[in-house]
C-alpha cells in the first residue's frame, strides 16, 4: 500500500512529499487488529469433565501444534467454534488472525469472492480496486470454515486447489498470492454421508480430514449438564445482579434427564431464562422451559429413542410459538437451516 503526504513550505507551496510504502501483509495485520479477528477462547475456558469430552479436548490439545487441517464434527451448539478458537490459540499460528467464515450463511454466488477475493472489475457490483478474500486476510493465522458441509460443490473445487497449491488467485486476477494458513473446518453434518450422497467432494474430504475431532453431544457427556448449568447460573446471576442461586433436586434431575438437542447453547439459554425468573432464589421446575417440566417417560439407563424425543420437542416448541420458525429456532437453540433440515428429516409439516 502506497500513501503520500505533501510538504508545504512557508509560501504555502508544495516543495516535496513523503511517501510511505507498506507491505500489504502489514496492512492486513492492521485490519485484523481493528476488526477484532482474534480468537477469545482457550482450552481453559472449555468446561466439561466427562470422559468422552475430555478425550476430545486431549486430542485437540495434542494436535493443535500441527499444521495439518482439522475437521470438527459435532451437533449444533456442542462448542465447535470454541474448540477452533482454543486450537488456534494453542498453535504456532496464534500470533496471526483467526478468521471465521460461515459457509452456510453466505449466498452461493458470493462465497468464492468472500473466500478468495476479487480484482477490480471482476464482476458488476465489484468494489473499485478489488478486495482481499478471507484467505488473504487469514495469512499466517487460522481460517475457520464453519458449516463446511453447506459449501457449494463449485466452491469446493476452488477450495481444494487453494489448499493444495497454498496460494490464491483473486477472481478476475492472474497473480498467485502465496498464503500460509491453518485450516479448521466444522460441520454438524456427517461428511462421509454427504460424500456418499454426492454433496461433498471426496478429494476435498480427504484433504481436510487429516485430523478429525468429534465434539460429543451434551446428552452423552455424563455429569457435564449440571457442571455447565451451575456455571451458567453463576454467570447470569452475576450479570443480572442477583445472588448466585442453587437448583433444587427436582430441577437438577429434570436437567439431567433431558436430551438437549440444542446442546450447550440450549442449556445456556435455559439457564439465562431460569435465573431471570428465579430472581436470586432457588431454581425450581417452574423456572425451567415448559418442555423440561413434563415427566420424562424413559429412565436414564434405558435405551432412549433420541430421534423420537427430538421430534416431539421440536413439535412442542413450534406449537408453543405458533409455528414461527425464527422464534422456534431461537428457543431450540438451533440454526434456522438446521431446524428446516430436522423438519424435513422427521416429516414435520409447518402448520
Ligand atoms: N464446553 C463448553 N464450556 C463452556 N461454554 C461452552 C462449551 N461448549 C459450548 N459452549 C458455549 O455454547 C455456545 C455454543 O458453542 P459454539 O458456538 O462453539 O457451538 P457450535 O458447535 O459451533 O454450534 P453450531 O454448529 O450451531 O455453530 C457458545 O456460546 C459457547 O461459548
Ligand atoms: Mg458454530
Amino acid at each position: 500500500m502506497f500513501s503520500g503526504q505533501p510538504i508545504i513550505d512557508h509560501k504555502k507551496e508544495i516543495c516535496g512529499g513523503v511517501a510511505t510504502i507498506r507491505e500489504i501483509k502489514d496492512v492486513h495485520k492492521l485490519i485484523n487488529q481493528i476488526v477484532g479477528a482474534r480468537a477469545l477462547f482457550t482450552f481453559s475456558d472449555i468446561i466439561g469433565e466427562s470422559g468422552c469430552f475430555q478425550n476430545s479436548i486431549k486430542i485437540a490439545q495434542e494436535l493443535a501444534g500441527s499444521t495439518s487441517s482439522i475437521i470438527l464434527q459435532g451437533e449444533s451448539g456442542t462448542g465447535k467454534e470454541m474448540f477452533a478458537q482454543a486450537i488456534h490459540n494453542a498453535s504456532s499460528f496464534s500470533h496471526g488472525p483467526f478468521i471465521a467464515i460461515n459457509c452456510g450463511a453466505i449466498p452461493r454466488d458470493l462465497i468464492e469472492s468472500e473466500l478468495f477475493g476479487y480484482e477490480d472489475g471482476a464482476f458488476t457490483g465489484a468494489r473499485r480496486g478489488g478486495r482481499a478474500g478471507k484467505f488473504e486476510l487469514a495469512n499466517e493465522g487460522t481460517i475457520f470454515l464453519d458449516e463446511i458441509g453447506d459449501m457449494p460443490l463449485e466452491t469446493q473445487v476452488s477450495l481444494l486447489r487453494v489448499l493444495q497449491e497454498k496460494q490464491v488467485v483473486r477472481i478476475g486476477g492472474y497473480k498467485s498470492i502465496p498464503i500460509n494458513v491453518r485450516v479448521i473446518a466444522a460441520t454438524n453434518k456427517n461428511l462421509e454421508d454427504e460424500v456418499r450422497k454426492g454433496n461433498f467432494r471426496k478429494d476435498l474430504f480427504y484433504r481436510l480430514n487429516v485430523i478429525s475431532i468429534n465434539v460429543p453431544p451434551l446428552r452423552s457427556r455424563e455429569g457435564d449438564v449440571l457442571l455447565l448449568a451451575r456455571y451458567y447460573i453463576r454467570k447470569f446471576s452475576i450479570m443480572l445482579g442477583y445472588t448466585v442461586c442453587n437448583l433444587d433436586t427436582e430441577a437438577e434431575s429434570s436437567l439431567e434427564m433431558y436430551q438437549w438437542p440444542g446442546n450447550v447453547r440450549e442449556l445456556a439459554n435455559a439457564m439465562e431464562r431460569a435465573v431471570n425468573l428465579a430472581k436470586g432464589k432457588t431454581i425450581r421446575m417452574e423456572h425451567l422451559p415448559e418442555h423440561l417440566q413434563k415427566p420424562v417417560k424413559t429412565g436414564r439407563n434405558k435405551v432412549m429413542d433420541i430421534e423420537n424425543l427430538e421430534k416431539e420437542i421440536i413439535i412442542d416448541t413450534l406449537k408453543s410459538v405458533n409455528w414461527n420458525i425464527s422464534r422456534g429456532s431461537l428457543m431450540l437453540g438451533m440454526a434456522r437451516n438446521t431446524l428446516y433440515r430436522k423438519l424435513n428429516k422427521y416429516g414435520i409439516t409447518i402448520q
